[in-house]
């Protein structure tokens, strides 16, 4: 493997990079030759209490391999005291990876405000606020990687992560919207749903699996996707145990009713079985695509 992907003269944050896929993360850009913030709270996987040594540790260990670390142990919700550090510490900022997480699993009957305004907070508040303050940075610079971080409990659903899922999959609907508003300043915006054995899986995956999804496997794509080789914006990657996917939607081409007519509830039932057959299905990649059948049904019985 030859070394073309480098970050000399690049400075990335890596949020919530004291343990588990952030420091993996973390690790690989520095090895890269990227000047890292690593941000962590140092928090339990409840998003309780702080502790600086998590972060403290990772920027020890990049510094013992010979690399460029600076830590930074705000919570994400301060999101511009994390940007601040990195243009004190090194003067700019190229690379925003949002990975900090946390989990307050409950089945929604059972959920209470708190477990669902903290799970926003930091995940999407946070992702929002570190990605807000370095924006306009970006945009001055004419570049900028960003990279958020999903899940397939927000793709597929999970039991019992109802506050995790809609803030995971809301991620990504923040991915759709600045990869466009981010495009004409060659800022890519990319989202991951990754796999990796970490104390936030430990206990959920069997213990032979948990070994083997070992967090720098999903490194890579997140170093690839940060990287200047990288043209791809708006993309969404399953990722882990060494594997690699992207994600896209699908609809159905649907079923066409007479607007001007009308039509009720029993026509959308006889019509059931149309509505949801992906037989030749569409694959919309923006707005205008998804609008296709729906404006030539409106054609159809205009004209
Ligand atoms: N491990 C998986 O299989 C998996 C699956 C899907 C998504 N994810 C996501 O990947 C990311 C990393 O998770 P992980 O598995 O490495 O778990 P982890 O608990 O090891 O890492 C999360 C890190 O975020 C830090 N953090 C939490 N709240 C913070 C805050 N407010 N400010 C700054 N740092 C904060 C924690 O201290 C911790 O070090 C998370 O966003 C998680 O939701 C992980």
């Amino acid at each position: 493997m030859s070394d073309t992907i480098r970050f000399e003269d690049k400075v990335v944050i890596v949020t919530g990079a004291g343990g588990g896929l952030g420091r993996a993360h973390a690790l690989a850009f520095a090895k890269a030759g990227a000047k890292v913030i690593v941000n962590d709270l140092g928090g339990s996987t409840q998003g309780e209490g702080a502790n600086a040594s998590a972060a403290d540790k990772v920027v020890a260990e990049i510094r013992a391999a010979g690399g460029t670390a600076e830590a930074n142990h705000d919570s994400v919700t301060d999101g511009e005291k994390i940007v601040q550090n990195a243009l004190d510490a090194f003067g700019r900022i190229d690379v925003v990876v949002n990975n900090a997480g946390i989990l307050r699993d409950k089945t929604f009957h059972k959920m209470e405000d708190a477990d669902w305004d903290l799970v926003y907070k930091v995940h999407v508040e946070g992702s929002y606020k570190v990605t807000r303050a370095a924006w306009n940075h970006m945009r001055e610079q004419a570049y900028g990687r960003v990279i958020f971080t999903a899940s397939t409990s927000g793709i597929y659903g999970n039991f019992g992560q109802s506050n995790y899922g809609m803030a995971k999959l809301g991620l990504y609907g923040l991915t759709r919207t600045l990869a466009l508003e981010g495009a004409k300043s060659n800022i890519l915006v990319n989202a991951i749903a990754p796999t990796g054995g970490t104390r936030m899986t430990e206990g959920l995956i069997p213990p032979q699996v948990f070994e083997q999804l070992k967090p720098e496997l999903v490194s890579p794509l997140v170093v690839y996707l940060g990287s200047e080789a990288c043209k791809e914006t708006s993309g969404l990657f399953e990722v882990g145990g060494g594997w690699i996917g992207k994600v896209r939607w699908e609809r159905s081409l649907g079923a066409g009713f007479d607007p001007k007519a009308g039509f009720d509830a029993e026509d959308v039932a006889a019509n059931w079985e149309k509505i949801c057959n992906f037989e030749n299905a569409a694959h919309p990649a923006n707005n205008i695509e998804a609008m296709k059948e729906m404006m030539a049904n409106l054609q159809k019985f205009t004209s």
